[in-house]
């Protein structure tokens, strides 16, 4: 892959940086907390850690350089397609020290291979760091994804996201006027990108609005207040479904107060609902309906992608676990060039587009990844979370999830067609 070739010190900055991450996730939590998964459509976080161990394992020591596994006997267990999620309770995993052990023994080996004592076989994946940026990117969206499951299991993380919050700006209109034309969309060849940012390519943008912030928890309040939930016009075919299936009424983890407020839960407990904050915790059905209500759509990811140019992760922006969920936007980030705040940070965005291969996609350096869920059935996601590690928060990175899916922090900003 075209890469700038980080020095190795930076390399094993990184990967140090994000191994203090995902132990302080983890620290002191109980070996029953590790092993539970509080749902079925996710994993025990017990799995997440050797999983992280064996993934590094694989590409570093295994792919790039050539080694066997420390456990070929769990390979099976720890690969993310021959074990599904709701099978991961069922079979024999690592225990929590055992994995952590398998971390750290692993991590051993790729410095090893990073610092040359264990010659590349695989030169293309060793060539300017690409896999160890790949191992260490890996492992933060693990790391997103075990405080997903701490959240949705109630597990009380304490240690995380102290910082204050300053009082938010008031800059520029709320609603920013994009004139439409050329774009370059996906990643350039200055840094680590998944093979889904790539090529970067021409696309053709009509003119559009889109707001300057996410919709905030105050706003969908008001569409729960206006029967938002139960006026079906508003919601599409499979939303209807989806929505009567859960009996959905409001975002996940949010009930009410009974005066007329919402309460919710971040990773340290139970709390108020900030109605200045993003709303978080919706899935695609639910941001397509209040989008509807609201008389806007959701944005596409490559209006998305244009809104967001300009902002960069190491700008202040709710990465990181700064906080403990979103903020007010303009209390941290900066503004992107067209004007919209909190692009990066806060809430996952859903879009409007399905998860697709760019014109000229090329698997790299396997078809999990990403490809095999170009089936339509997927949405796209932008900007990362307040639990989404700078590294791997940037205008260009894809998510993707089912429509029906919010354990994971996501929200939505509107966009509005504007006439040619
Ligand atoms: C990009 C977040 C959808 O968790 O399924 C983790 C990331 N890929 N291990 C996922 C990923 C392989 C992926 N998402
Ligand atoms: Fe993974």
């Amino acid at each position: 892959m075209p890469t700038v070739a980080s020095p190795k010190s930076t390399i094993a900055e990184r990967l140090a940086a994000v191994r203090t991450c995902t132990e302080a996730i983890v620290d002191g939590l109980s070996d029953e907390i590790l092993e539970h998964a509080p749902r079925s459509f996710v994993s025990p976080p017990v799995w997440d850690l050797g999983h992280i161990a064996a993934y590094e394992e694989l590409w570093v020591w295994c792919r790039a350089a050539g080694g066997t596994t420390a456990y070929p006997d769990l390979q099976a267990a720890y690969d993310a397609f021959e074990t599904p999620r709701p099978v991961r309770t069922q079979i024999a995993l690592l225990n929590p020290a055992q994995a952590r052990d398998y971390l750290a023994a692993t991590r051993q080996r790729t410095l090893e291979v990073l610092n040359g004592r264990m010659p590349a076989r695989d030169s293309e994946l060793v060539n300017d760091g690409f896999v160890f940026d790949l191992v260490a990117a890996h492992e933060a969206q693990h790391a997103e994804t075990m405080l997903q499951e701490f959240v949705l299991g109630a597990v009380s993380i304490t240690g995380i996201g102290t910082a204050g919050s300053p009082t938010p700006a008031d800059d520029g209109p709320v609603i920013v006027e994009m004139p439409g034309g050329p774009q370059e969309l996906g990643a350039d060849d200055g840094a680590f990108a998944y093979d889904c940012e790539r090529p970067r390519h021409r696309v053709q943008i009509g003119p559009f609005a889109i707001a300057r912030d996410p919709v905030t928890a105050g706003a969908f309040a008001e569409f729960i207040a206006d029967d938002g939930y139960r006026r079906d016009e508003l919601w599409s075919a499979a939303g209807r479904v989806w929505r009567d299936e859960e009996d959905a009424r409001a975002p996940a983890y949010w009930e009410s107060d009974g005066a007329g407020g919402w309460t919710t839960r971040d990773l340290a407990g139970p709390c108020a609902v900030d109605p200045a904050a993003p709303v978080c915790h919706v899935s695609w059905f639910e941001a397509d309906a209040f989008a509807r209500w609201a008389g806007g759509r959701l944005p596409t990811e490559a209006e998305w992608e244009w809104a967001a140019r300009g902002v960069r992760a190491d700008g202040g922006a709710n990465l990181g676990m700064r906080r403990r969920g979103p903020a007010a936007a303009g209390t941290f980030a900066g503004l992107s060039d067209a004007g919209c705040r909190s692009m990066l940070g806060d809430v996952w965005e859903w879009t409007a587009s399905t998860f697709e291969g760019y014109p000229g996609f090329r698997a790299y350096p396997y078809r999990e990844y990403s490809e095999v869920f170009f089936d339509g059935g997927y949405r796209v996601l932008r900007g990362g979370s307040w639990a989404t590690q700078p590294h791997v928060a940037s205008t260009t990175f894809r998510n993707w999830d089912l429509p029906e899916r919010r354990q994971i922090f996501s929200g939505l900003r509107l966009a509005w067609d504007r006439e040619q």
